[in-house]
């Protein structure tokens, strides 16, 4: 069954086409990759379905509801996080405040916050925010201020905000971009364990180990259209992405 239904969607910046009826079905409980060359469309299809941008035409059902029109909190609440491009964390609050934040938020809706359910809540929450911190390893840094944490940490870190947050559809933009090898692998080991207790995730990744070692199906973007899709092994050597990604990026 899917979770989440991308149909004809399109989004033109000026006169280019960033997305061209793109079509996608994401089935619940699964690992779905997105690759393709830089440019391809990948972050503004993602940045659709969280309420960053409105798709021109097209639509995007979650869990059978639309997408369209609600906004970024909205789409929080109803249960679908993002882990960004680039990280977006607070980064003169210590680690376990930057996991308590979005889980009164995703609560309470939009920092709404009523206060004696603050007062109620507040040590739970902060019970919680210790866990996570232990399941992405770095539990030991909770009091630090995380403008301190290398990139690889703060990647983690926000996995943590997200996961904070229980979401059923979990979205990572590059996950990995600029860790070291060994964090590559940690963050792997850990979004195995994620994909475990039944999350689905769509995951977009340029580094290939990270996609075949994690994605259950794979769904090739270039030129803003979904050019092949299939079973990893459908996917590796397929002329089609080999064409897509000369001159481009590795595969
Ligand atoms: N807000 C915007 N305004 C104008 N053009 C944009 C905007 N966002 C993206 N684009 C353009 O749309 C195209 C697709 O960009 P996008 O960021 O979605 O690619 P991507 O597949 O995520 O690439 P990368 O792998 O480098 O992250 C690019 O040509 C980009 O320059
Ligand atoms: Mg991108």
């Amino acid at each position: 069954m899917s979770i989440l239904s991308v149909k004809n969607v399109n989004k033109q910046f000026g006169g280019l086409k960033a997305l061209h009826e793109v079509n996608l079905e994401i089935e619940a409980g699964t690992v779905h990759a997105i690759i393709g060359p830089n440019g391809a469309g990948k972050s503004t299809l993602l940045n659709c379905f969280v309420g960053r941008l409105d798709p021109d035409t097209g639509s995007v059902d979650f869990d059978g509801v639309s997408l369209l029109g609600m906004r970024p909190h909205e789409i929080n609440q109803v249960g679908v996080s993002r882990v960004f491009q680039t990280p977006e964390i607070f980064g003169d609050l210590t680690l376990v405040e930057n996991v308590m934040i979005p889980a009164f938020a995703s609560r309470d809706g939009a920092f709404q916050i009523n206060g004696w359910r603050q007062v109620a809540d507040e040590a739970s929450i902060h019970e919680s925010a210790m866990h996570l911190l232990e399941d992405v390893g770095l539990a030991a840094s909770a009091d630090t201020v995380a403008n301190q944490l290398s990139r690889g940490d703060k990647r983690r870190l926000e996995l943590a905000m997200c996961l904070v947050q229980r979401p059923k559809l979990l979205l990572l933009d590059e996950p990995t971009a600029g860790m070291a090898r060994a964090d590559t692998n940690n963050t792997i080991d850990l979004l195995k364990k994620i994909a475990e207790r039944g999350i689905t995730m769509v995951i977009i990744e340029h580094d290939m180990h990270v996609v075949f070692s994690l994605a259950e199906k794979i769904s090739v973007l270039a030129q803003g259209t979904v050019i092949v899709e299939g079973l990893p092994n459908e996917i590796k050597g397929h002329p089609k992405v080999q064409e897509a990604y000369l001159g481009g990026a590795h595969l």
